[in-house]
C-alpha cells in the first residue's frame, strides 16, 4: 500500500485578544487610583527589571478601588471566554454547572521611559494577561510591545534550517484598552518603550473552576 508523506504542527498555543469598549471612560480613574497607590506604597526594588514601578499582586483583594469596580469584571469575563474557547469541543463538561473565574494575582506596572521587563513566566494559574491602560500613539510591536517566546525549551542550538521558522516567536501590538491572554507556561517580556506617554499596564493570573456555593471545587 502506498502511503503519502504528511507534515503536522502539533500543540498550538491559544492566545486571546480582547478589547474593552469602555476603556476611554475608565482610564482616568484607573490612573488616579494607581497614582494614589504609589504614594501610599513607595517604590520597591524592581529586581531584574528596569525603570518601572510594580505594585503588590493583590489589587483584586482591595475593596472599593477603581480596579475592582471598573476593570475586574472585564478581565474576569475575558478569562472566562478563553476557557470556553479552550474547551469548545467539550461543552458537556460545562453543562448544568456553575463555572467561575478566580483571580489569583493582579497588579499594575508603571514604566518610566525606556523601562522593560525581561522574559519570565507566571506561577500557579491557568491563564495570564496583560491589559494596556496607557500608551502613546507611537507604540508598536517593538516599541513597548509584549513578546512571547515559543513554549518549548531549547535543548540544542537551532540549525540554519529551522532558525527562521516564523512560529518561534510572537509579538503583539500594544494598544490602550487591549487585553492579551495566554497560558501560564509561556515566557514573555516587554520591549522598552521610548514613547511620549508612560506605559501603564495591568496584569493578572486566573483559574477557571467548577464552583459550588461560590467556591471553586474543580479547576478546568
Ligand atoms: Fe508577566
Amino acid at each position: 500500500m502506498n502511503r503519502q508523506t504528511t507534515f503536522s504542527y502539533l500543540w498550538p498555543t491559544l492566545f486571546g485578544t480582547f478589547y474593552n469598549p469602555d476603556h476611554q471612560k475608565i482610564k482616568k480613574d484607573l490612573i488616579k487610583f494607581f497614582e494614589e497607590y504609589k504614594k501610599k506604597n513607595p517604590s520597591k526594588k524592581s529586581g531584574e527589571n528596569f525603570k518601572l514601578y510594580e505594585s503588590n499582586y493583590d489589587l483584586h483583594l482591595q475593596k472599593g478601588t477603581a480596579f475592582n469596580s471598573l476593570l475586574k469584571n472585564f478581565i474576569s469575563k475575558s478569562f472566562f471566554e478563553m476557557s470556553k474557547q479552550a474547551n469548545k469541543d467539550f461543552t458537556m463538561l460545562f453543562k448544568g454547572k456553575e463555572i467561575g473565574v478566580t483571580i489569583k494575582d493582579s497588579w499594575f506596572i508603571h514604566y518610566e521611559k525606556g523601562g522593560f521587563v525581561l522574559p519570565h513566566s507566571h506561577g500557579q494559574c491557568s491563564w495570564c494577561c496583560v491589559y494596556y491602560v496607557q500608551l502613546g500613539k507611537d507604540a508598536t510591536k517593538t516599541n513597548g510591545g509584549t513578546y512571547f517566546q515559543k513554549p518549548i525549551p531549547n535543548r540544542n542550538t537551532l540549525d540554519y534550517g529551522s532558525y527562521y521558522n516564523k512560529f518561534l516567536q510572537a509579538q503583539f501590538t500594544p494598544e490602550e484598552g487591549k487585553m492579551i491572554v495566554w497560558p501560564n507556561y509561556v515566557m514573555h517580556g516587554s520591549y522598552p518603550y521610548e514613547g511620549t506617554e508612560d506605559r501603564i499596564i495591568v496584569s493578572a493570573n486566573a483559574e477557571v473552576s467548577v464552583m459550588e456555593n461560590s467556591k471553586p471545587i474543580k479547576t478546568l
